[in-house]
């Protein structure tokens, strides 16, 4: 009879913990975090110190650095040298992608020592306690791309830390009109963003229309965050109040209400 107990415990044990393990936190780190005139030591030492807070409390995270204003400037410069073809102006790209990938593992102890540039490692690399660091992989794509398409891959959430505060219903840069949206369904993100998008290399939105494409078709929960304030991006982490923009499946939206 109390071995039936037992087995009920140890059922009732397992249960409750496949239901704590959280979702691995995908973080496509914007190219604005790493540098914006310069380069910046400082802000990727306090995002460094923010995720290893949160990895002491059991969150894991996968990093995708992003090219910023030094990517835009390699891609004007090769313009400028002559070169028109876009796939050779997004390699360009990427490769600053990844230089800016192997500099931000330098902010981490915990950082895979190689930027990556094949997903199909990450859960090794996790399982070893280690931080997988990804930069660009395919012209045509953004880092942020690369960010969604691993969360899709790992069954993960999506965080795009840039220097915009969220989504907004048009680009704040050009109306003054502007508001941030601080919660909206996948269709809506369709709608808002994902056809104002000529994929140029170098091309700057806060969502690109194939990472919201991927993001809609897995519903995939993503959070637009400012990467200045990082205790409001460790809040949204935890699941806190946060200033930004949540996208989360309709029937996430309908549970809370
Ligand atoms: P980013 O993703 O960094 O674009 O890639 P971004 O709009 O500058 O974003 P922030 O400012 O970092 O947040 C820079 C460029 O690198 C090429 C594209 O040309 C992109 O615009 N790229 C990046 C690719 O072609 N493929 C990739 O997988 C990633």
């Amino acid at each position: 009879m109390f071995d039936m107990f037992e087995n009920y415990n140890q059922e009732d044990e397992t249960s409750s913990v496949s239901l704590a393990v959280k979702p691995v936190i995908v973080v496509s780190v914007g190219g604005s975090v790493i540098a914006q005139d310069k380069l910046n030591a400082t802000l990727m030492a306090k995002f460094a110190n923010s995720i290893n807070e949160l990895r002491k409390e059991g969150f894991e995270f996968i990093l995708v650095a992003g090219g910023g204003k030094i990517a835009r400037d390699y891609i004007a410069t090769a313009k400028t040298l002559g070169i028109q073809n876009n796939f050779v102006l997004d390699e360009i790209a990427i490769t600053v992608t990844r230089l800016n990938a192997l500099l931000l593992i330098q902010a981490f102890e915990d950082a895979y020592p190689d930027v990556l540039i094949d997903v199909k490692r990450i859960h090794g690399i996790l399982e070893s306690k280690k931080i997988p660091v990804f930069g660009g992989l395919i012209p045509g794509f953004t880092t942020d791309t690369v960010a969604a398409s691993i969360a899709e891959y790992t069954g993960g959430i999506f965080i795009n830390l840039s220097n915009q505060d969220g989504i907004y219903n048009v680009d704040p840069k050009y109306s003054k009109t502007a508001h941030l949206i601080p919660k909206m369904d996948h269709e809506k993100l369709m709608r808002v963003l994902a056809k104002k998008d000529s994929r140029n290399p170098g091309e700057n939105m806060i969502l690109d229309a194939f990472t919201c494409m991927i993001l809609n078709r897995s519903k995939i929960t993503t959070f637009v965050l400012n990467m200045e304030d990082l205790v409001n991006f460790e809040n949204a982490v935890k699941g806190h109040e946060f200033k930004g923009t949540i996208v989360e499946s309709i029937s996430a939206l309908e549970t809370e209400i």
